[in-house]
């Protein structure tokens, strides 16, 4: 799955700092060094750090070697290790740092130096072997004054600012001076104008690792002489999201550790990563590309354990009964086209922990075998294949993707630490009771998918257990019965969604508690009842609001008015009767143009091995659009519409409704409405939608409507309006539009109008 990766790789750990004290039977350190000590602190506005604290205070102002994070040498008394890693200091690097010409080691990672350049006086600590000023916000070009620290073994610079690149590098030159480097962490710096940057990385003799995550990295240029002399100690590359080509694998050496995904190359793999022996860990996912990889490929990658070929166009061909020469901790081959059997070489694997073989043109029942792993597999995705068969085994993985498949049977019983399930676009039968199977534990599920399946009956009644579900989709079900008071105790939920079921009753008060609600689709069921007033007055953090299709009845709550964030509302198709509140223009997302983004985003954080991830989902809803139902997700952020026809609604409608300029949609169709069109209709500048018909209305047809560019659907047939209809954009593209209004006249309609019908409404100045 695209993305998943990324997030696993970049969320954030829990920092667990230990303070540990040493004690340095030590000389102490020279006046000259406790000044400058000194003068870091003064630097430094992090005064409540706990470090720092200690410096300079009367009891142990004798001897710097006493304070915290200052470390010397047992023999002469010299500072050589300056430790002030995640203090979260914040200020400027005083210049009298370079007193201290005896360190070995300064770590600053951590704190907050506000986007300032690197100081290149940093460069005259000439006896620096170890420099960490990762995480630590500094911006600028990096000081090429770096390439005089000739000691240097360990140089980290990662993530200063990991949204903007705001540190960059023009040019390399000085790296090749760090002869004695073994580690080397670039990333998240803005490497995009150096073109050189592998001829200098090859010069280092001595490297090990190397970190260029993310550094916008142009294609290498090598030439053959630099590669005489390259690197042959290298045991770890990392030059994930980058712009490579596929002149970096004249290069690679003989690598444990191979990060390459997202690097735009494409064409077929080479042979040579076939021949790394010592490889075990590769990462090629997420580029272009294609081919047919053979067991053969891999005769030599005894040492594999993570396998990373996913989002290529790969094909992979393997005989039925091929043993890996590997045992692999993670299988990470999505869309990698491996079927239509199910791979039996799978078996052969006894302990992988991560394992995605989705949309890998799969056509075939999972094996009991596969149904029975020992090993508790984390992360299944199985997702978009043509699997049949049944679940077997109790759902056990912490994440379990097998969407889009022809999976049937009842569903097996969850084990309580499961966080994410997507059973979707499946033929899943039998009832939900598997949910309440462990009655008595806490659920540590965030996200459940069981929409568009074959699940029966009634929801049980046990959503007490479900404190952390964030997302719960049982939509296109035949789910019966009431909705579950219990339901109420999901304080997180963002996303509930039981559409298209046969769930009967009320709206149960109870979910009055779920205050976190942004989306609520409860359409195209037999529920009945008024429209709860509390859906306005406690869930103020709802943007969709789906109760299409039920047997709601009496007026729409005037408290609906208060849900700010209003972006879709739709209660067609019910029995719903009354005006329309006039409050409406209190819709404040509605009343404004424009949009944020394009989806509508939620983050999902789960709990996995003590670590918080996130695993970000979009919400999605089907909507009906000029006339026709389908489902929107990716641009759902984009629509804003309300939707109230086929109801018993009455009354005018009421002007306040051209206060929601960011329309995009309107249907009022098929209800009892009367009076005439609110003449400042144009003032809805973003609709594409506007449906009317069915009604009442009378009068004549404002000339403001044809100010609305973006118009796409117009129906205002089988009223009673009357007059000439206003002339412009597709007013009269549109021959549908005005059927059914005997009294009305001109293009499209074949009737002319006569001098008196083309009436006073001509002028602008009427509106
Ligand atoms: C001095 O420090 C070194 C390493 O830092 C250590 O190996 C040695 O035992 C220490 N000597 C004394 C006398 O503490
Ligand atoms: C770093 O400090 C600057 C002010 O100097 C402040 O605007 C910024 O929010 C701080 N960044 C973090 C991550 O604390
Ligand atoms: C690199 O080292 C050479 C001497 O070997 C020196 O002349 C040059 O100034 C150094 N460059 C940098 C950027 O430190
Ligand atoms: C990186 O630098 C290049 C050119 O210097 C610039 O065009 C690009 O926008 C920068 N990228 C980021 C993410 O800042
Ligand atoms: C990769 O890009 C570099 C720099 O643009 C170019 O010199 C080289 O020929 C390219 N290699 C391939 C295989 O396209
Ligand atoms: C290659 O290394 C040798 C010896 O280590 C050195 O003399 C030579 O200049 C280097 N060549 C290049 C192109 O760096
Ligand atoms: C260097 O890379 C190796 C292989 O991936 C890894 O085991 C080791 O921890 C890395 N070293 C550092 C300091 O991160
Ligand atoms: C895989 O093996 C085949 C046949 O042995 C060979 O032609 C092909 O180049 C190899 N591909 C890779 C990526 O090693
Ligand atoms: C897969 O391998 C078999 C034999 O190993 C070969 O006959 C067949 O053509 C290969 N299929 C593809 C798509 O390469
Ligand atoms: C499951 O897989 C499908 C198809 O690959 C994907 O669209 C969906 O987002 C995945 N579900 C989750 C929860 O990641
Ligand atoms: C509902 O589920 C059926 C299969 O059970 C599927 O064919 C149909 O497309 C689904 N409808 C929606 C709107 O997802
Ligand atoms: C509700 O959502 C907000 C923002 O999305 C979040 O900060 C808060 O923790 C959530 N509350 C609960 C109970 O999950």
């Amino acid at each position: 799955m695209v993305g998943v990766r990324c997030c696993f790789k970049l969320l954030y750990a829990i920092v667990v700092m230990i303070l540990l004290h040493m004690n340095n039977p030590c000389i102490g350190c020279s006046e000259r060094e406790k000044q400058a000590l000194l003068a870091l602190k003064q630097g430094l506005m992090g005064d409540d750090s706990y470090r720092l604290l200690s410096w300079g205070r009367e009891a142990r102002n004798k001897d710097c070697c006493e304070w915290d994070g200052v470390y010397c040498s047992n023999q002469t008394g010299h500072v050589v290790k300056l430790d002030l890693g995640f203090q979260f200091l914040q200020g400027k690097i005083s210049p009298k740092l370079i007193e201290l010409q005896h360190l070995e080691y300064l770590d600053l990672s951590g704190n907050n130096f506000s986007r300032s350049q690197i100081p290149d006086f940093i460069g005259s600590l000439s006896n620096l072997r170890y420099l960490d000023l990762s995480n630590a916000n500094f911006g600028g070009l990096i000081p090429y004054q770096l390439g005089n620290l000739r000691n240097l073994h360990y140089l980290d610079l990662k993530f200063q600012d990991y949204l903007s690149g705001s540190i960059y590098a023009k040019n390399l030159y000085w790296l090749p001076n760090l002869s004695r480097l073994k580690y080397l962490d670039l990333s998240v710096v803005n490497l995009s104008d150096v073109v050189g940057w592998l001829e200098a990385v090859i010069m280092l003799p001595k490297l090990t690792n190397l970190t260029l995550y993310g550094c916008n990295l142009p294609p290498p240029v090598i030439s053959s002489v630099s590669l005489l002399n390259s690197s042959k100690s290298l045991v770890h590359v990392d030059l994930y999201k980058n712009n490579l080509n596929s002149s970096i694998f004249q290069w690679l050496p003989n690598l444990v550790y191979l990060d390459l995904s997202e690097t735009k190359l494409s064409g077929r793999i080479p042979e040579s990563i076939g021949q790394m022996s010592n490889l075990e860990t590769i990462y090629l996912s997420m580029n272009s590309f294609e081919g047919v990889i053979s067991e053969t490929n891999f005769s030599k990658l005894s040492k594999l354990r993570i396998l990373d070929l996913s989002s290529n166009s790969l094909v992979l061909n393997f005989s039925f009964d091929w043993v890996p020469p590997f045992q692999l901790r993670q299988i990470r081959l999505g869309s990698c086209k491996m079927g239509p059997y199910f791979p039996k070489w799978l078996r052969t694997q006894k302990s992988y922990d991560w394992l995605d073989i989705s949309n890998a043109g799969i056509s075939d029942t999972i094996p009991t075998w596969f149904g029975d792993l020992r090993n508790k597999v984390e992360y299944m995705d199985l997702s978009h294949n043509r699997l049949r068969g049944n679940l077997i085994s109790e759902l056990a993985s912490y994440y379990l993707n097998v969407s889009w498949n022809q999976l049937e049977g009842p569903i097996p019983s969850i084990q309580s630490d499961v966080s994410i399930l997507d059973l979707s676009n499946n033929k899943f039968s039998g009832s939900a009771s598997f949910l309440c199977t462990s009655t008595t534990e806490e659920s540590y599920l965030t996200y459940l998918d069981l929409s568009s399946n074959h699940v029966s009956g009634e929801l049980p009644d046990c959503w007490i257990h479900f404190h952390k579900l964030v997302f719960l989709d049982l939509s296109n079900n035949s789910l019966s019965g009431k909705i579950p008071t219990t339901m109420g105790h999901l304080i997180r939920i963002g996303t509930l969604n039981l559409n298209n079921n046969r769930f009967v009753g009320e709206l149960p008060s109870q979910l009055k508690n779920c205050i976190n609600l942004t989306l609520v689709d409860v359409g195209e069921n037999k529920l009945s009842g008024l429209i709860p007033e509390w859906l306005g007055e406690n869930l103020l953090n709802l943007a969709i609001v789906i109760l299409r299709s039920n047997q709601f009845y009496r007026s729409i709550p005037p408290q609906l008015c208060h849900l700010t964030q209003l972006q879709i509302l739709d209660l067609s198709m019910n029995n719903i009767s009354g005006t329309i509140p006039k409050c409406l223009n209190t819709w404040t997302t509605l009343a404004q143009k424009g949009h944020s983004s394009a989806s509508i985003e939620h983050s999902n954080i789960f709990q996995w091995g003590g670590l918080f991830y996130d695993l970000p989902y979009d919400d999605e809803a089907s909507l009906t659009w000029k006339g026709v139902r389908s489902k929107y997700k990716s641009i759902l952020g984009l629509v804003k519409s309300i939707d109230l026809s086929s109801n018993m609604l009455s009354g005018e409608i009421p002007t306040e409704i051209t206060y929601l300029v960011g329309l995009v949609s309107l249907n009022l169709s098929r209800n009892r409405l009367t009076g005439q069109i609110p003449s400042r209709i144009g003032n809805l500048q973003e609709l594409d939608s506007l449906d009317l018909s069915r009604n009442q209305i009378n009068g004549r047809i404002p000339i403001s409507i044809s100010w609305i560019n973006r118009i796409g659907y117009l129906d205002l047939s089988q009223n009673n309006l009357s007059g000439k209809i206003p002339i412009g954009n597709q007013l009269q593209t549109i021959d549908f539009a005005y059927g059914g209004n005997p009294l009305l006249c001109g293009e499209p309609l074949p009737r002319t109008c006569s001098e008196e019908e083309k009436g006073p409404g001509q002028s602008v100045l009427a509106l």
